[in-house]
This record gives structure tokens, C-alpha cells and sequence, in this order.
């Protein structure tokens, strides 16, 4: 068996498209969507990434504002700039970039911003949101996930998943996602006894770890879906994901390549996110 790759870019075209037309009908009602980034100090990562999501913004006829300060700023004077941000009627959606320098406490900023603009959905009042069923702001590499899944028309209804990897930002909040569409759920990390014995029984696998070939062809079941949340370097310094792809698409039905996959749809969610984010506050 050879997978079929879900191309993460066309389906982001798709999504891209909807969003900038349900933005014009809200420009109509004279509200344009607005999201402000922030970003403290240089890493070089992290400047890539909010020049990615501000360009993102403009293609598709969102308002973004790109605030960057330097390395040293104040924890207060960023609680300062968020709260201005809250209280800023042409900001629907607040992004803080993480990593923050060490002296921030990124928690305390992130719990600052106001839950009705947390695009990012890492607010508690958003991961208890997800996790009761109510309406909030879901992460958006975990959301961008199940919209892969949803475009290849995936019933995860008494499916086995597997995730690998526990963190706040994907991990958890995948498995979260998956239990509530009635998926049986497993949450693998560093600490699991034997990861291929888990693996082998997965319908779906989705790979959060930060560490190449975590997944090979061994591991999977043949048919199962797998998507690859991982952004890592090969020896040759080429990007790879934490799935050994080459193998595993002899064996998968369905895979995410890296990159063309997961990566352009975290960015497609965040304007989801920012757009629904205005159309709730316009009342829509
Ligand atoms: N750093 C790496 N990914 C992300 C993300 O999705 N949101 C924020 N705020 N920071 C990040």
C-alpha cells in the first residue's frame, strides 16, 4: 500500500479562501477582523513564524498589528501591552509568541489575555472550555489536525488514537479533540513501557513529540492514518517531521508530509480562530 498524502497547503488554500470571504461579509457590517502578535526579543524561530502568521493575516484580508520589543522587556510592561490589547476594539485575537524570555512567567501573561481573544486557545478558561464541550478557543495544531481528518471524511466514532507526546500545546488537547468526536484514546510519552504496542493497535496516530523517527513502518498498523506534528532536521539539515515518512507510506492509508502538512494548517486556524473571534464579537 502507498498512503495518500492530505496536502496540509491545498486544504489550507481551501480554508484560507472561506475565511477572507466570510471576512468580507464582516468588513460589510463595517467590523474588519483584527489580530495583534506580539513577540519579545530575537529568536530567530520565533521572527519567521509571526512574519508567517502577520502575512497570513494580510493574504487573507485580515488586520494584523506586529508588536515587537526587545529582549529585556518588563513582565510588567507586557501585562500592560496585553491588557491594552484586550480593551482595543480592533483587536479580536491576541497572540503572545512563545518561547518568552526567561524572566516572563509565559503562564501568567497567557492567562492575562482576555479568554474571548485567546486565538491561541492556551488560556485555562479555553483548555477547560475543550474539555467540558463549551464553546471557546480550541489550539490550533491539534484543530488543524481534525480538519485533516475531516477532509478525508473520517468517521473517528469507536476508532483507537493514539497520540504521541503530552504537551499543553498539542498533545493533550489532540487527545481531548479525538475523545469528543467518540474516538477511543491513548496518550503516549517518554515515559511509555513499549510505544510499538500501543502503536500497532492505532486506526489513527498522531506524532507530537519533536523528535525525528519516533514513528517507523514497524509501529503501524497497515491502513492506519497518520499525521506528523513533528518540525525537525534530517542529518543533512532538510526538514523532516518525527515520522519515519518514507516507510511509513508503504503502510499507512492516509499520511501528512512534512512540510506541506500540519505546519501551513496551525497558521490556517489561528485565522479561523481570529475570524470567528470577530464574528462573535460583532454579534454575528
Ligand atoms: N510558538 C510556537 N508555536 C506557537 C504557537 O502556536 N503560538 C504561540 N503563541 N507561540 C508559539
Amino acid at each position: 500500500m502507498t498512503a495518500q498524502l492530505i496536502d496540509g497547503n491545498a486544504l489550507s488554500r481551501q480554508l484560507r479562501s472561506n475565511v477572507a470571504e466570510r471576512a468580507l461579509a464582516l468588513k460589510a457590517k463595517g467590523v474588519t477582523p483584527g489580530l495583534a502578535v506580539v513577540l519579545v526579543g530575537d529568536n530567530p524561530a520565533s521572527q519567521v513564524y509571526v512574519r508567517n502568521k502577520v502575512k497570513a493575516c494580510h493574504d487573507a484580508g485580515l488586520h494584523s498589528v506586529l508588536e515587537q520589543y526587545p529582549a529585556d522587556l518588563g513582565e510588567a510592561e507586557l501585562l500592560a501591552r496585553v491588557e491594552a490589547l484586550n480593551n482595543d476594539p480592533a483587536i479580536h485575537g491576541i497572540l503572545v509568541q512563545l518561547p518568552l524570555p526567561k524572566h516572563i512567567d509565559a503562564q501568567k501573561v497567557i492567562e492575562a489575555i482576555s479568554p474571548a481573544k485567546d486565538v491561541d486557545g492556551f488560556h485555562i478558561a479555553s483548555a477547560g472550555a475543550l474539555m467540558t464541550g463549551m464553546p471557546g478557543f480550541w489550539p490550533c495544531t491539534p484543530y488543524g489536525c481534525m480538519k485533516m481528518l475531516e477532509s478525508i471524511g473520517y468517521d473517528l466514532a469507536g476508532r483507537h488514537a493514539v497520540v504521541i507526546g503530552r504537551s499543553n500545546i498539542v498533545g493533550k488537547p489532540m487527545a481531548l479533540m479525538l475523545l469528543a468526536k467518540d474516538a477511543t484514546v491513548t496518550v503516549c510519552h517518554s515515559r511509555t513501557k513499549d510505544l510499538k504496542a500501543q502503536t500497532l493497535q492505532a486506526d489513527v496516530i498522531v506524532a507530537a513529540v519533536g523528535k525525528r523517527d519516533v514513528l517507523t513502518a514497524d509501529m503501524v498498523k497497515p491502513g492506519a492514518v497518520v499525521l506528523d506534528v513533528g518540525m525537525n532536521r534530517n542529518d543533512e539539515g532538510k526538514l523532516c517531521g518525527d515520522v519515519d515518512f518514507d516507510g511509513v507510506k508503504a503502510v499507512a492509508s492516509h499520511i501528512t508530509p512534512v512540510p506541506g502538512g500540519v505546519g501551513p494548517m496551525t497558521i490556517t486556524m489561528l485565522l479561523v480562530n481570529t475570524l470567528e473571534a470577530a464574528e462573535r464579537a460583532a454579534g454575528a
